[in-house]
């Protein structure tokens, strides 16, 4: 079972601009034990410019000084290992930072240097160069994939290929530098005890920059000729078979997880499917189907990427899908605040917006921030015990957090938080059971897991009619109150046989 930290919006102890840190993470560390996951991911925490939050690094084998420092970082791995959980990173291989010294070393070397070659550098179209190389638009701003450098001697000069923002350079996957880079990186980490990695855009390593017939940047998964994103991810899974901890790592693939996912490449891949799926009986049962056909999954339905379940969803349909997810075979990961029942913020005033989507995609795209908003730990106003009552959380949490915090949660036997922790402890007797569909009623998802010692029935209502519930003992339900012998629409529940 994992658990999504997005380090600047869990807990700040130091920082003056309200942004959270890895000393606050420590402090609040029992918080994440005391749920009963086994697992931390933590969203970068490398040196980073943040422009789009720590996924632009400048230096992967340094803490960026927002965050703490390398001894915060060694103290909290210990903490975590101390307490039995394991630490995952954010690995991002895809791009660096264009302050990153790789990309600005290859500004600096020159048209046709070795240095340039890290990167995707390309000339330009027309006579003096100055229309980019292909026409196609980046992956969460529909803005171009080329940004033009000044050459060293001052003139214009190429064109640099990013699938993100202009500050996310992409690295050039097919020269094999990169890869004894990034080998060198990863058991940096892994020496150190790190746990694994979370994979970020594990799926686009390598790419056909030149292709001109694709319109928009996530079509890029039309890789190079022979898809030599298989060969990278091998070494990733070879590097991980060199250490005894057994290290994991986690591929972020939204779609297609299977071919990435085997004994050589990745042993586990998040299974978006069902995040994508809706509200929808037949189309939730074709995801957890289609993922448990090919992969070793890690559930999610919220992450820092997607507006909050609790808003897209509703409270208690939110409830009932994460219960749902946590009764389906292979890991899951809750991400920090689902815990809550913590709605996402839409109405975030413009001025305060911070991901670059938003300045990106002239202000159309008002990106993710909605779901970034720092949690709230207590009291009844802001910043609820995130940071000092003095410093203002780097995002205005709303009022009505007040409803929602990890205090007022705490005391309450019907709250998310006490269901949530109650679910995780039932789950641990899923451990090795089985799988198989029950009923395929277009009102509900019904599927079985049968356990050394019974049967446990995994049942989600998506109908606008009560289910009558056959004889059993209620192990787990995502209403406050235990279902009576009928499970209400919007609502899941798990009982045993
Ligand atoms: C991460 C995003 C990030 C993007 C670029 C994604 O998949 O989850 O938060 O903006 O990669 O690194």
């Amino acid at each position: 079972m994992f658990y999504q930290i997005y380090p600047r919006s869990y807990a700040c102890a130091g920082s003056s601009q309200g942004v959270g840190d890895l000393r606050g993470i420590i402090d609040r560390l029992d918080h994440v034990v005391g749920l009963g996951v086994d697992a931390v991911w933590l969203s970068p925490v490398f040196c980073s410019p943040q422009v789009d939050h720590g996924y632009d690094v400048s230096d992967y084998y340094a803490i960026d000084p927002i965050f703490g420092t390398m001894a915060d970082f060694d103290e909290l791995l210990q903490a975590a290992h101390d307490r039995g959980l394991r630490v995952l990173l954010d690995m991002v291989p895809n791009h660096t930072s264009d302050q990153h010294a790789w990309f600005t070393a290859a500004v600096a070397a020159g048209r046709g240097a070795r240095e340039r070659d890290w990167y995707l550098f390309r000339d330009g179209r027309g006579a003096d160069g100055a229309v980019p190389p292909t026409d196609v638009l980046g992956s969460f701003t529909q803005t171009p994939v080329w940004t033009r450098v000044t050459e060293p001697d001052g003139t214009p000069g190429q064109w640099y290929f990013h699938l993100f923002t202009a500050e996310q350079p992409d690295l050039n996957w097919l020269n094999p530098a990169v890869l004894a880079a990034f080998e060198q990186i990863w058991r940096f980490w892994l020496d150190k005890g790190v746990d694994g990695f979370r994979v970020d855009v594990a799926d686009h390593l390598t790419k056909d920059v030149d292709r001109n017939d694709v319109r928009f940047g996530n079509d890029l998964l039309t890789h190079d000729a022979d898809n030599r994103t298989h060969e990278v991810l091998r070494a990733l899974r070879s590097t991980l078979r060199g250490y005894e901890h057994q290290p994991t790592a986690i591929g972020e693939i939204w779609s297609g997880g299977a071919s990435y996912s085997s004994d050589d490449e990745f042993p586990q891949t998040f299974g978006f499917p069902i995040l994508k799926a809706g509200w929808d009986a037949p189309a939730l049962r074709a995801a957890i189907q289609e993922v448990l056909a090919d992969t070793e999954p890690v559930w999610v339905i919220d992450n820092h990427d997607t507006p909050r379940s609790a808003s897209r969803l509703g409270p208690a349909r939110s409830r009932a899908l994460t219960l749902l997810m946590l009764g389906l075979p292979g890991a899951a990961c809750l991400y920090q605040g689902q815990e809550l029942g913590l709605p996402n913020v839409d109405d975030l005033p413009d001025e305060v917006l911070a991901d670059p989507v938003w300045q990106r995609s002239g202000g159309t795209d008002r990106g993710r921030d909605g779901c970034r908003v720092p949690l709230p730990w207590s009291g009844s106003q802001p910043p609820f015990g995130f940071c000092d009552d003095e410093v203002e959380p780097w995002l205005p949490q709303p009022p009505q957090f007040a409803g929602f915090t990890v205090e007022s949660q705490r005391r309450d036997p019907t709250s998310t938080l006490e269901l949530t922790r109650r679910w995780l402890g039932v789950r641990k007797q899923l451990v090795g059971a089985g799988f198989q569909w029950r009923d395929e009623a277009p009102d509900r998802v019904h599927f079985q897991r049968p356990t050394d010692t019974g049967t446990i029935d995994v049942l989600m209502n998506l109908g606008d009619t009560s289910i009558a519930l056959p004889p059993g003992r209620i192990l787990a339900h995502s209403d406050p109150k235990p279902p009576d012998g009928w499970l209400p629409p919007d609502a899941a529940v798990w009982w045993e046989v």
